[in-house]
């Protein structure tokens, strides 16, 4: 029979490539896509795999508390791997309860179904929390995120992520529910909503249009290819210690203005511009509220005990990106339309 595995936000960015993965990898497993479809939700990024018999898609939203029930109640996973969130910290910004309802309401919908459902029967099941390194604020220019690093979240987007994962923990500790937890980097890779940096200026350079640096641009982040996410996942999913949580990041920090200047740099070559074209289009604006200064992940408990290692250098994995987004202007121009537009008119051009 097959084991039925919920994956919730399989339509988002970094669920779309979980989904690929695991739809691909085992087809002993029914995959099934769980995703309200929001502006960063989009089924064109499962074009490939819809038709695939080991995959289902379920358009839910995750805080209807009866939807959730009753889509446990007629599947009975044996896992979930919980993704479905509102990732973007300017969004949470402007609007923090649409944050508070989907990180924590809605996470906990998943907790109570897994909990009734399984009813005490643990064996061979699974709830998998996917997180961030957020949660762990902010550091300075020394020391690295460890897995027992303290809480210290300081965007609503980061405390509503903090609250979802020690409710996940909580319900390991009082009930017994078989949890998992990982916290990740930033990631960048094909599919990403152009709202986050790296698709933002990708699409901005093509335009010709001002790319907005917040501040002076040396804010750190550390950069980890979407799929060595996905394999991340893969591998905690099937061989992490019930219970625990794992770091998982790219060993690759680099500023803000650096990143900028480097998908620069790449886009001239490939847009035939001359040399420096894309460096004119620079713009420091704003800074972000609270904007935190560096983020450093400490993976080595997911390398040394579980084997992960990432597979593209950053090199390798930028220049990848830019071709995708370059070879699918089509899903670009789409997902820029509607919606998007008033976003980023609020946000940039007021
Ligand atoms: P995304 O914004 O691209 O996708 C989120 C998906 O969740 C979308 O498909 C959306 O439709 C769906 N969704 C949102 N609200 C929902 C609701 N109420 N009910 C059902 N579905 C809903 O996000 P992403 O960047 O792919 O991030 C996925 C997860 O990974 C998030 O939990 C995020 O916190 C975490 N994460 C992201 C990064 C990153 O760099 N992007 C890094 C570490 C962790
Ligand atoms: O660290 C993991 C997190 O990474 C995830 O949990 C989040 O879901 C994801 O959105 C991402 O958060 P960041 O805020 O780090 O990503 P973003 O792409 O929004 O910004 C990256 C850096 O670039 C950050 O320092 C802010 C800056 N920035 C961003 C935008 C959108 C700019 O300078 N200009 C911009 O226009």
């Amino acid at each position: 029979m097959q084991k039925i595995i919920f994956i919730t936000g399989g339509a988002g960015f970094i669920g779309s490539h979980v989904v690929r993965l695991f739809v691909n990898k085992y087809s002993d497993y029914q995959i099934v896509n769980i995703d309200k479809l929001t502006y960063a939700g989009n089924l064109e990024n499962l074009k490939d795999i819809e038709n695939k018999e080991n995959y289902i898609f379920e358009k839910v939203d995750i805080t209807d508390e009866k939807a959730i029930f009753d889509l446990f109640a007629k599947y009975k996973p044996a896992g979930i791997i919980h993704l479905a969130a509102e990732s973007h910290v300017d969004r949470s910004i402007t609007n923090p309860s649409e944050f508070i309802l989907t990180n924590i309401v809605g996470t906990t919908n998943l907790l109570n179904a897994a909990k009734k459902t399984w009813n005490n029967d643990f064996l061979n099941k699974i709830f998998y929390h996917i997180s961030t390194d957020e949660v762990y604020g902010s550091l300075n220019d020394e020391g690295f995120f460890t897995e027992t690093t303290p809480y210290s979240p300081r965007s609503p987007y980061s405390a509503s992520k903090a609250s979802s994962d020690m409710l996940v923990r909580a319900y390991f500790h009082t009930y017994g529910l078989p949890i998992l937890i990982s916290n990740c980097s930033n990631n960048y890779g094909p599919n990403q909503f152009p709202e986050k940096l790296i698709p933002l200026i990708i699409n901005n350079i093509k335009n010709m249009k001002p790319i907005p640096v917040y501040g002076t641009g040396c804010n750190v982040r550390d950069w980890l290819f979407v799929i060595d996410h996905a394999n991340a996942i893969d591998l905690i999913f099937h061989k992490g210690i019930i219970g625990e949580t794992y770091n998982i990041g790219g060993n690759n920090e680099w500023k803000n203005i650096d990143i900028v200047k480097t998908v620069c740099r790449i886009m001239d070559t490939r847009l035939n511009r001359e040399s420096g074209t894309s460096e004119n289009l620079i713009n420091f604006v704003k800074d972000r509220a609270g904007h935190d200064l560096r983020y450093a992940i400490d993976s080595s408990k997911l390398q040394n005990n579980l084997g992960w290692t990432p597979s593209l250098s950053f090199e390798e994995g930028i220049k990848l990106t830019i071709d995708w987004y370059l070879n699918n202007l089509e899903w670009l121009n789409n997902v820029v339309s509607g919606n998007y537009q008033k976003y980023y008119q609020d946000m940039y051009e007021k």
